[in-house]
């Protein structure tokens, strides 16, 4: 297949496959490594704009991201014009992000109660107006991840995705399901090539891609200018790795048992380093400041998907998900990766 480089405003991306941003997974070490593997683009976690704004200590943890991270999108939500401006030229000021992304897919009680999130698809005027004041307060790229629409009887997109070109934007990340569906289902492969139709800003199609196939598929079917993976690289950074190979005519070969133990060791360590690192400055009760056990908790939903990829996996197998410590972890995983069937 043809695959042309993701031109997003002033930024050149030259594969054109992102990780989607996902709260509670996205975090620096699964980022550097998704990047390693091919992944074009990754974004932060979701960001509070009014305390970006307010250069919050604690929030401003969540902006931390690594050189090799780069191209990198800072992932905000917010409901007012003004704090998203002020956001975003913090965001730019700090120089380590490439560009930024305004939520409005989300559809969480925590996000929509404050009016941002998904809610912001109500109002494509209102969105306009965010869209000018925020790319009109920073040189970078300013985008927009959303949605198909809130609910089927409700799939307004194509004049979200016209306001939000009015207002500036530089690019739409374009999940293709409506809001109330969540995560999974259908997703509106005819949505997304009538949007790509419609406008003349990319779009980057988002939704159910879980095999290198489902890509050339989307990209093919819609005429989309790049796409998005979001729950298949949980456990799988080699998604990307699959993906670049089948788009480029190469032959893929799977990670070894040893490379796939040393991504595991790489992500479980990096991130017990960034939550002690955040811990110094947030007293969290519920691992009565027990870094290394909040690492080992948090990684667990990465880990049961990193042993799911392995032929033979015993699922039933619960040693490496009980263990309390990094290295009681590791041994776990090591004692099932030596004792599972070839
Ligand atoms: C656990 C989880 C957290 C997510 N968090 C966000 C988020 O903070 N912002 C956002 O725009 N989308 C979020 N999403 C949606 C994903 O970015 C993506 O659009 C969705 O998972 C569809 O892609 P997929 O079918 O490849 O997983 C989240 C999805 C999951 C599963």
């Amino acid at each position: 297949m043809n695959i042309s480089p993701l031109q997003i405003g002033n930024l050149a991306i030259p594969f054109p496959v992102c990780l989607a941003p996902m709260s509670g997974y996205t975090k620096r070490p699964f980022r550097v490594i998704c990047r390693r593997y091919h992944c074009g683009l990754v974004f932060t976690e979701v960001t509070n704009a009014n305390a970006i704004a307010r250069r919050a200590k604690r929030t401003m943890h969540f902006l931390e991201s690594a050189p090799e991270e780069r191209p990198i999108a800072a992932h905000i939500y917010g409901a007012n014009a003004d704090s998203l401006a002020g956001a975003a030229e913090v965001i730019e000021s700090l120089g380590t992000f490439d560009l930024i992304d305004i939520n409005c897919g989300c559809p969480v009680p925590k996000i929509t109660r404050k009016g941002a999130g998904v809610v912001l698809m109500r109002d494509p005027e209102k969105l306009r107006d965010i869209l000018q004041a925020v790319s009109s307060a920073v040189s970078i790229p300013v985008t927009v991840k959303t949605r198909t629409g809130i609910s089927q009887n409700q799939c307004n997109i194509s004049e979200v995705a016209h306001a939000v070109e009015e207002g500036g934007a530089s690019a739409i990340f374009l999940h293709a399901r409506v809001a109330d569906a969540e995560h999974s289902g259908p997703v509106d492969l005819d949505m997304l090539k009538r949007i790509k139709q419609e406008r003349t800003i990319p779009i980057i199609g988002n939704g159910g891609i879980s095999e290198p196939e489902h890509a050339s598929h989307m990209l093919r079917e819609t005429g989309v200018d790049g796409v998005m993976v979001g729950q298949a690289a949980i456990g799988n950074p080699w998604i990307f790795d699959a993906i670049h190979c089948h788009l480029t005519g190469r032959s893929y070969r799977p990670p070894s048992s040893d490379e796939r133990y040393g991504v595991i060791v790489e992500h479980l360590h990096q991130l017990h380093e960034l939550i002690e690192l955040g811990e110094r400055s947030r007293k969290r009760k519920r691992t009565r400041g027990n870094p290394e056990l909040a690492a080992c908790r948090r990684f667990r939903a990465h880990l049961v998907k990193y042993l799911s990829g392995i032929p033979g996996w015993r699922h039933g197998w619960s040693e490496p998900m009980e263990a309390r410590t990094v290295d009681g972890t590791l041994a776990a995983v090591r004692a099932a990766l030596g004792a599972r069937p070839e």
